[in-house]
């Protein structure tokens, strides 16, 4: 059994942390890369593959499509992509694990496919709404059918897709990626207009591939009836990876790490400009491009922080970042205040309720609201915790633990495999005090 598949993890109070590492390849970049070049034409190379079950959903969906990925080493695929209607019909049903957004998009990218196909998830990814693909989906004249809403989703092939111009209800990058993927098979354009912007990797990396796309923060527009072109991808390591460590870095007294070629996309890295205003110590340095992304290494230096009133429009670009943020603040002078963040609500857990409930185990003062919380910050104290089948509710009370009176016992921590393998031995490398129940 691999350390990631046991159960239960003790974290206790640790020393400072020091050290000079890289966290793996980042997620929703290594989905993207996968399916942009499982159906462009030609041979792709990606480096930097995040080999997280989650991605690892994506690539054997492809397989299962016909599509051949080879790889040759951890971190890197070879994908031979079959063009926009080279997808085969696949023979059972496409299991995306753990992943919503394998799901998301994958619907976005099978409607308009001449094939029937069935998309189902886990349990967590069962309970995740999927009316918000399918309504606009519909439009765009797919066939979908959900129970009430929900997975599994059984797509029917052979329709005609046309473009819409659609205005999210909810900012969401998997939406948006949806129906830009559906669009390159569509008859005319596609406009997605977000209520704030959100992360435009398929934007950018459809550019990469050469599609005909325009886009600027907030409005995406794209031309049907395109054919991608195969293109080699650099993933950037993954900020929200990288966002446990610098919240760990930053409450632990004396600590100092660096963290190696993380991804800078603005639209994921609102946690580092909530943070600075809490008085954090995080310092870029080696400030470079990788293909499409933006990358930077980032020097954190232990500080004390106090606790604010997170702006609502940087909600978005920190989305996968509360559980980490809600354990700075728990550690803050004062109070930190987070209203707007109501997605929160669906994502592999009800982040909001299992964040305040774990906190709440360890001594903290949380007042949940329906869209966010208020967290009293203080000390954090001992008890036991679960993270609710969540990979980062599971590494953000690993952190938490990191700076408590005494030990954290973490329930349920497998699920840190679909997004962070290796975490756990990462962790302690720098100086965290965790293991295995
Ligand atoms: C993702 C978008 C976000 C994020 C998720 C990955 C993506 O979800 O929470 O972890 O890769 O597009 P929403 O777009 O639903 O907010």
């Amino acid at each position: 059994m691999s350390a990631a598949a046991r159960k239960h993890w003790i974290a206790g109070p640790g020393a400072a942390l020091h050290g000079d590492i890289q966290v793996p390849g980042d997620k929703s970049v290594s989905h993207r890369a996968v399916m942009l070049a499982a159906v462009a034409d030609g041979v792709s190379h990606i480096d930097g593959f995040l080999e997280g079950e989650d991605t690892r959903a994506t690539a054997a969906v492809f397989a299962q499509l016909g599509v051949r990925i080879e790889a040759p080493d951890a971190g890197r695929r070879i994908v031979h992509g079959v063009g926009i209607e080279g997808l085969r019909a696949p023979s059972s049903a496409l299991d995306c694990g753990n992943a919503g957004t394998a799901m998301r998009l994958l619907a976005g990218l099978l409607a308009g496919q001449a094939f029937d196909s069935t998309l189902v998830g886990d349990a967590s990814l069962s309970r995740r709404p999927m009316r918000r693909i399918v309504e606009p989906l519909s439009r765009m004249g797919a066939r979908i059918d959900s129970s009430d809403g929900l997975p599994p989703l059984r797509i029917t092939g052979g329709q005609r897709l046309h473009g819409i111009d659609y205005p999210l209800p909810v900012a969401s990058a998997q939406v948006k990626s949806a129906l830009l993927l559906a669009g390159l098979m569509a008859e005319g354009e596609t406009r997605i207009r977000e209520p704030h912007a959100t992360r435009d990797y398929t934007e950018r990396m459809l550019r990469a591939f050469g599609a005909d796309i325009d886009f600027e923060p907030g409005v995406a527009d794209l031309r049907g009836g395109q054919r991608l072109c195969a293109t080699d991808v650099v993933v950037p390591s993954d900020f929200s990876s990288a966002a446990f460590f610098i919240v760990a870095a930053t409450l632990v007294r004396g600590s100092e790490l660096r963290l190696r070629r993380v991804g800078m996309n603005p639209r994921r890295t609102g946690l580092l400009r909530v943070l600075r205003a809490m008085g954090a110590d995080i310092v870029e340095e080696a400030v470079t491009v990788a293909g499409e992304e933006p990358l930077a290494d980032l020097v954190v230096r232990h500080a004390p922080l106090h606790g604010i009133e997170v702006p609502v429009d940087v909600v978005p670009d920190m989305i996968d970042e509360f559980p980490a943020l809600f354990v700075a603040a728990a550690c803050a002078d004062g109070e930190t205040v987070v209203r707007g963040a109501a997605e929160l609500r669906v994502k592999e857990s009800d982040r909001i309720a299992t964040m305040a409930d774990g906190l709440r185990a360890l001594g903290v003062m949380v007042d949940e609201t329906q869209d966010g919380a208020t967290i009293h910050g203080g000390r954090i104290g001992t008890g036991r915790v679960r993270s609710h089948g969540d990979h980062r509710v599971a590494m953000a009370f690993a952190v938490a633990a990191q700076c408590a009176r005494g030990d954290v016992r973490i329930a349920d921590v497998a699920n840190v495999a679909t997004s962070f393998p290796g975490f756990d031995a990462l962790a302690r490398g720098v100086g965290f005090n965790l293991r295995h129940a």
